[in-house]
């Protein structure tokens, strides 16, 4: 699969959001982060600015909830227009029903793993799912620093999605930017998720094709 830069919003100006939608032109979607001062430390927007963003812009939405019962809330954002919608497995009562779920709704399902959760008790639910997205700082806030030590987790879930010949879409959120998407890359990840890498940068649309440039090297 061919590499995917995806602008966090979380960086940019929330009063201009569909503006900073247009600003990342050439992005492949845009990561919407929704957090609920529960799950994470932290609170950002919800359903109907989801729902907003998707009629005033045509990047496709890939929402991340880093909220508590997404087994309650996730299929809402498929109905708000989300084209991709991530749960985190930490949160789930129950993700294959909840990855079900969003499918049927009509969106790409996808579970993400907070950096102290391990891929293996996992490899069985991988078919139910058309992203997997390994966190590379804890989630919360953007501009944190890349963890490294990520790195093997990514090398490992590569090696079992190559093991069952899965077309699942390993997705990175994190610390990425120029100075570590290289890495990402080549450990296996193919969807970059980037926040203040693109919205800090004087030109966002070009810092989008740099980072692309980087991962497909
Ligand atoms: C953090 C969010 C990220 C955040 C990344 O919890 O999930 O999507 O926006 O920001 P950067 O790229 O600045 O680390
Ligand atoms: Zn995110």
């Amino acid at each position: 699969m061919s590499v995917q830069i995806n602008p966090s919003i979380l960086s940019a100006d929330f009063a201009r959001l569909a503006d900073e939608a247009k600003a990342v032109e050439g992005a492949d979607w845009l990561h919407v982060d929704v957090m609920d001062n529960h799950f994470v430390p932290n609170l950002t927007l919800g359903v109907p600015i989801v729902e907003s963003l998707s009629r005033a812009s045509d990047i496709p939405l890939d929402c991340h909830l880093m909220i508590q019962d997404p087994d309650r809330w996730a299929p809402a954002y498929v109905e708000a227009g989300a084209g991709s919608v991530t749960f985190h497995v930490e949160a789930a009562a129950a993700p294959v029903r909840l990855a079900r779920e969003i499918r049927a709704k009509g969106a790409r399902a996808s579970m993400a793993l907070k950096p102290a959760t391990p891929i293996e008790p996992y490899e069985d639910l991988l078919p139910e799912l058309d992203m997997l997205l390994i966190m590379t700082v804890e989630p919360g806030f953007g501009g944190q620093a890349f963890l490294d030590i990520m790195l093997p987790k990514i090398r490992r879930t590569r090696a079992l999605i190559d093991k069952h010949g899965l077309e699942l879409w390993l997705q990175i959120d994190g610390g990425v930017s120029e100075r570590t998407i290289e890495r990402c890359a080549e450990a296996g990840a193919d969807v970059f998720v980037a926040g203040s890498a693109v919205y800090g940068a004087d030109d966002p649309a070009a810092a989008v094709r740099g980072l692309r440039e980087l991962a497909s090297a």
